[in-house]
């Protein structure tokens, strides 16, 4: 047990937080040995006490280093050190995980719930792919709250309304009004299980047939949903800066609609330009050019103001804007929603497709989103998180730049993965093969393009890996570059 024989000294006067320097000490302390695996920590209440701080900071320091995987929160009994935490690099042996498939898959391996639970690679591989959010150990206590006053909710005899319950769509018209500028009312609003949900809704409302302009590279669920519904998928290519509006006005045939990932480009990770949004905007405005913003990751910029959304510039009706809780809160919740302003000329047929295919959301899911939105709750948790991914994207960061590997990393100012430029002689294919035998699942920016490219670059997702985790498949990454720059 953690006692005054481990001494830990706060520096009140310093510029860095008191719960930063109580998880820099703490982790140090583990990674030393000084506390070992499966050793209990004192409880926050007493850990406080002790230090003669605000029970809070223990909290925040406790549960950052459980999501960084240094710490075993169980609910009702004692934090303990958790398990399998190895301080030196150890590369990871291993045979090729069985998930493993060189094409993007939508069915994933679930990621790790706590280190203490990681068995040999093969059975539990580190997934550094995109798109997989962090989850933390333990329920947030806001929203398990929020949930059991939903379920308290008597069973009804109707299903909820087609569009959403009325309290959440008011609650995300609230949001998008405040942090991503658009001006949207609540009836504007729909609610869906996710992007993919309203992607589906967009295309039945454009009707089989119609043709889409999509990233390349980009997103390639949406082109999978779009291919399903009949529409004609039309990918222009995009670098960093995403789709430029030239290129969309130089199609010898104007496209019905074009989906965009402004905030962060998918998966190059940049982000469209204010005179680029602009120009799309008024292109859109002429041409009768439907854009469809993807917005799936705007809540976390690490690197620069984030810039409002692009329905935000809409002059009317041209812009039809998706979110999804499913990356800010879990991919396991399916909620998201769709935002056409009653102007827009798809508002109508949108809204009589959801009427026709019925909610998509429980109820129950509703109301607790409701009033975790409502409660602040949601917006506490995002800070939280983003905590955790500035964490992983500052020891990413740290730990190619110690081999001199910091220039070759791009698209890291916003989101939860980054671009890895491959040396010469590696492609991404090898790099893939090579760490898959190590255990570690990573993805080829390649696989998002629909057209060969020339330049090998690996997406790395730090999203949902513990920190202890991700330092040992960032390790493995630089060993398989160091190897090919050594050859
Ligand atoms: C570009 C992009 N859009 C949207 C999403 C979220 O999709 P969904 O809400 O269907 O889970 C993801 C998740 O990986 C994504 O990468």
């Amino acid at each position: 047990m953690l006692d005054a024989s481990i001494w830990i000294g706060l520096d009140r006067g310093s510029e860095e937080s008191l719960a930063a320097q109580l998880v820099r000490q703490l982790r140090d302390r583990i990674l030393s040995g000084d506390l070992r695996e499966g050793e209990a920590i004192p409880s926050s209440r007493a850990l406080a006490e002790s230090l003669g701080v605000a029970r809070s900071v223990v909290v925040r320091a406790y549960e950052q280093l459980g999501g960084e995987g240094y710490l075993d929160p169980r609910l009702g009994s004692a934090t303990r050190v958790a398990a399998g935490i190895v301080p030196a690099a150890a590369p990871v042996p291993a045979s090729a995980p069985e998930s493993a498939n060189p094409v993007r898959e939508r069915v994933r391996p679930e990621p790790p719930v706590a280190p203490s639970r990681a068995t040999t690679p093969a059975e539990d591989p580190i997934d550094l792919r995109t798109g997989h959010p962090y989850a933390p150990p333990l329920v947030p206590e806001e929203w398990r709250r929020a949930l059991a006053v939903a379920a308290r909710d008597p069973l009804r005899s109707y299903a909820p309304p087609p569009l959403g319950e009325w309290r959440l769509r008011e609650q995300i018209a609230l949001h998008l009004r405040r942090s991503r500028g658009v001006a949207c009312t609540t009836e504007d609003v729909i609610v869906t299980s996710g992007t993919s949900d309203a992607l589906l809704l967009v295309s039945l409302a454009l009707g089989a047939g119609a043709r889409i302009a999509t990233e390349d590279p980009g997103y390639p669920e949406a082109s999978a949903v779009f291919e399903t519904a009949g529409l004609r998928v039309e990918p222009l290519p995009v670098g960093e800066r995403g789709l430029l509006p030239d290129l969309l006005g130089a199609m010898r045939t104007r496209p019905d609609a074009a989906l965009v990932t402004p905030s962060h480009q998918f998966p190059l990770g940049g982000r469209m330009t204010a005179p680029d949004r602009t120009a799309l905007v008024s292109l859109a405005a002429r041409t009768g050019t439907l854009i469809v913003e993807d917005d799936y990751d705007s809540e976390f910029r690490h690197l620069g103001a984030a810039l409002p959304a692009i329905a935000a510039l809409d002059p009317g009706g041209v812009v039809v804007h998706i979110g999804s809780l499913n990356k800010t809160l879990s991919p396991s919740l399916r909620c998201g929603y769709l935002v056409a302003t009653s102007g827009s000329p798809i508002h109508d047929r949108l809204t009589r497709t959801r009427t026709v295919l019925g909610p998509t959301v429980p109820l129950v899911t509703q109301s607790a989103l409701a009033a975790f939105f409502a409660s602040g709750g949601l917006r506490r948790y995002v800070a939280r998180t983003r905590r955790e991914y500035r964490h992983r994207r500052a020891l990413l960061l740290e730990r190619f730049a110690e081999h001199g590997l910091a220039d070759r990393l791009s698209g890291l100012d916003g989101g939860l993965h980054a671009v890895l430029r491959l040396p010469s002689g590696l492609s991404g294919a090898e790099a893939v093969e090579a760490l898959e035998s190590r255990g570690v699942l990573v993805e080829t920016v390649a696989q998002f393009s629909s057209r060969p490219r020339a330049d090998d670059a690996l997406a790395i997702g730090y999203g949902a890996a513990t920190a202890v985790r991700l330092d040992r498949g960032l390790r493995a990454v630089i060993e398989v570059v160091g190897e090919a720059r050594g050859r």
